[in-house]
């Protein structure tokens, strides 16, 4: 993380946000004092900030703070005395558009394409990016309405920040903390830097294990965490991708801006991958699938006895290889091969198989590689016979790399 407590923004921030316009919409949180550091932040990097408060913002912070620190005039009305704040031009105006802090009233506001007020008016007309961060207590934050509004409100576009875990307005502690303005500054630069090379592009990928039940309380599984394929998500999606992710059980966190799709088997991977594979663009398989399944489970526990036991199993569905039989000219569909010998024979016979473009190859001999680490040594493969090796790198770098050869070709 970069510290900014000396007053010195390190380069790169300037680098990214210099002359960059930013609307800034301040609503009415406790978190809204934080709002003074980000324009703080922002105006160093020397980016042109314009300021739009609710009333409710107001309230919390001085007008005049927001203004002074800005160096422009804060807007908060939608006509004030003999004038009117035009939307549409200010909507226009912005690179980016950033709420922070969104309490809960704003985004169920945003989602629902309300206009009472000016900030509401100009997201309604923003033709740029629009970052949104929420501010609220954690049970709210958990509502089932909030979420479906977040959910409406991604699939709209817009960049929905992770909240921090913490102390809250309530004095309780939990999830709903608004990111730190540096936190903010940060994905604001790299939004602002990366090459959006995937924008309108849908991307599935698969990820972790999956778990085959055996009774109520046993499963058959394997050790994926699925760290690859979330990091994987996380590239495309800031690529500006729109990303489902169909992730077996795992314990890793998936941020708000990648549509998640939780599956617990084979079956339910292959399902929820079907029914969306038709409109998808890119697929990445990098979940380890079981490939086989008890063939009868148990309704109740399997009591233990005093002979061996055997379990049947049948084949699950190969779901790269079925997505390989569907896939149209237009998609582009890559797999994962996890070997521990022959690895290159192994994985060039899967690509062919399986009907991919792409194999992306880890063996289980290098180290560094293999589940539950946080790196990865890969060797892309393409139908062409090209062939990419790369060091062991953090599953994060795998994952650039992998999106680069791919868009590359
Ligand atoms: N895969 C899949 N569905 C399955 C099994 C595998 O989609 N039922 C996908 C994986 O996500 C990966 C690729 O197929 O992209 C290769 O998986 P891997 O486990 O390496 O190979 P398998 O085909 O299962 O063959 P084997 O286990 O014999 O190596």
């Amino acid at each position: 993380m970069y510290n900014f407590n000396d007053g010195i923004i390190p380069s790169f921030f300037i680098i990214m946000l210099q002359g960059k316009k930013i609307l800034l919409g301040v609503t009415g949180s406790i978190a809204a004092y934080k709002a003074a550091n980000i324009v703080r932040l922002l105006i160093k990097a020397g980016a042109d900030v314009k300021i739009i408060m609710t009333e409710s913002a107001c309230n919390f912070i001085p007008v005049l703070t927001l203004a002074t620190l800005s160096k422009n005039k804060v807007l908060t009305h939608l006509f004030e005395e003999d004038t009117w704040a035009n939307h549409v031009m200010l909507g226009r105006w912005a690179d980016v558009m950033l709420i922070a802090p969104a309490t809960c009233n704003t985004i169920a506001k945003l989602a629902n394409g309300i206009c009472d007020n000016l900030l509401q008016a100009i997201y309604l007309s923003a033709t740029c990016q629009v970052i949104i961060a929420p501010a609220m207590d954690e049970d709210m934050w958990l509502h089932a309405s909030t979420k479906r509004n977040i959910t409406n409100l991604q699939s709209a576009g817009n960049i929905v920040l992770a909240v921090n875990n913490g102390e809250l307005a309530s004095g309780l502690l939990g999830e709903g903390r608004m990111a730190e303005p540096e936190e903010i500054l940060i994905l604001l630069s790299n939004y602002l830097q990366k090459e959006k090379d995937l924008i309108n592009k849908r991307v599935l990928i698969t990820a972790g294990p999956t778990h085959e039940k055996m009774d109520p309380v046993r499963f058959i599984g394997n050790n994926s965490t699925g760290k690859m394929g979330i990091a994987l998500a996380k590239d495309c999606a800031a690529r500006g991708a729109n990303v489902t992710l169909v992730l077996g059980p795992s314990f890793e966190i998936v941020p708000n801006n990648i549509k998640l799709i939780n599956v617990e088997s084979a079956a339910e991977m292959y399902e929820a991958c079907v029914q969306i594979f038709d409109k998808i663009d890119i697929a990445i398989m990098s979940a380890a699938v079981a490939d086989y399944t008890p063939v009868i489970i148990a309704t109740e526990k399997i009591k233990k006895n005093d002979t061996n036991f055997t379990l049947e199993l049948k084949k699950t569905v190969d779901i790269l290889k079925k997505l390989g039989e569907l896939k149209k000219e237009n998609q582009i569909l890559i797999g994962f091969a996890l070997e521990t010998e022959n690895e290159k024979e192994n994985a060039l016979k899967k690509m062919k198989n399986k009907n991919a473009d792409f194999i992306v190859l880890n063996s289980l001999r290098d180290a560094g590689a293999g589940f539950g680490l946080n790196t990865n040594k890969i060797t892309i493969f393409d139908k062409a016979g090209n062939e990419f090796s790369f060091d062991t790198k953090s599953k994060e770098e795998v994952a650039k790399d992998i999106l680069n050869t791919i868009i590359k070709k």
